[in-house]
């Protein structure tokens, strides 16, 4: 039951979902949906909603079920369903909330590739486990080359670099970057200093065959929330210093500013980024330093820690799609004379899943 008084000029709901909220009539009149307003094929605003007079008011309104009535001052009319601005004012989203993980998590989001084309709900299952956890894992893929290039341009565009269209990881003499050895990385965010950050990474295994090369995950989401509630201090500090991310090439010279781990304008996790190859703390007072020298070794501790970490194989065929502004990633060391081990990767972001998977859910 929604139930609806004027309060001077706003709208106030005070009864039903909406209980307690205030709508002014500029607000309102922003969402008349008729044709005159809005373009029925892609919805946007036929006016200019800047000039709308600024003196606008409700003059009569009614509420009956889930349709709200309003005449204006103005003589325009309106009709509402409660439903729709109850659901753009919860900011009600289809992409499914972050759910944290550790170690602990018992089924990894494995997807049965062959299974893709028979229905668009696996696509929903694969994009919202995505979402929900930061990863998932495609199995069952073609071991070609450019496989990796042909799934991600299903979900959307590429984010070339300077790197190309896509890099392939594999041990080679002289490298650019530690990833194209045998090394083992620790748990890093890929390319931190690059604006903005790639937002998702894809991997595919091409070949696997060497001893060693497992693939690690860390959530940055679970440790973020971890250290806010056992390290204040330290949180306190990731979330506030500005570090310099650099990389330098033949041709470029990247850099980025932004905190190790960044919250979001409600406090909330928004991004990790974590390369102890590439960042440099400006310098600071000594005792923040201090904190901060302190606060980076835990959280390098928690992302080496074997309660958030998880290790899995990426076996040819395979393919991993992760949450780079979310997730750390790494592997383990490998020995190139065992086997041959090549993956290729490349970027997509996060306009390409989100947005894909909102379509396929408003159907
Ligand atoms: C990388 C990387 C992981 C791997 O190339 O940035 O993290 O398994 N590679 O080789
Ligand atoms: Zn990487």
């Amino acid at each position: 039951m929604h139930s609806v008084i004027k309060n001077n000029k706003n709208l106030e709901f005070v009864e039903g979902p909406l209980k307690g909220k205030i709508l002014h009539p500029i607000w309102l009149r922003e969402r008349l949906n008729d044709e005159k307003n809005l373009d029925k094929i892609n919805l946007q605003r036929l006016y200019e909603p800047s000039l709308i007079d600024n003196n606008l008011e409700i003059k009569y309104f009614s509420v009956d079920d889930d349709l709200l009535k309003i005449t204006f001052s103005n003589g325009e009319t309106g009709r509402f369903l409660v439903y729709d601005l109850v659901n753009e004012i919860n900011k009600y989203d289809t992409v499914p909330n972050k759910i944290e993980w550790n170690n602990a998590i018992n089924v990894l989001p494995y997807n049965d590739f062959n299974k893709f084309d028979k229905s668009e709900d696996l696509t929903i299952k694969m994009l919202s486990d995505f979402h929900s956890l930061g990863f998932v894992i495609i199995t069952n893929l073609s071991k070609e080359e450019g496989t990796v290039i042909k799934f991600a341009e299903n979900l959307g565009p590429i984010r070339s670099t300077n790197f190309g269209k896509y890099f392939d990881v594999i041990s080679k003499p002289n490298p650019n970057d530690l990833a194209y050895t045998s090394l083992g990385l620790s748990a890093h965010t890929d390319n931190p200093y690059r604006k903005p950050v790639p937002g998702i990474q894809l991997l595919h295994s091409i070949t696997n065959y060497a001893e060693g090369g497992d693939s690690t995950l860390v959530d940055g989401l679970a440790i973020t929330n971890y250290l806010k509630k056992n390290y204040k201090d330290f949180f306190d500090i990731l979330t506030s210093t500005q570090i310099l991310f650099r990389f330098i090439d033949k041709d470029v010279i990247l850099e980025n500013w932004g905190s190790l781990i960044e919250l979001d304008y409600n406090n909330n996790f928004k991004q990790i980024r974590f390369s102890g190859r590439v960042d440099y703390v400006p310098v600071l007072e000594s005792d923040k330093l201090t904190i901060y020298f302190e606060a980076r070794k835990k959280l390098y501790e928690l992302c080496a820690s074997k309660y958030f970490v998880i290790k899995f194989r990426l076996e040819s065929g395979m393919l991993l799609m992760f949450d780079n502004h979310r997730l750390l990633h790494g592997r383990t060391k490998y020995n190139p004379s065992s086997g041959s081990r090549h993956l290729q990767g490349c970027y997509i972001e996060h306009d390409a899943t989100e947005g894909k998977l909102r379509r396929l859910l408003s159907k």
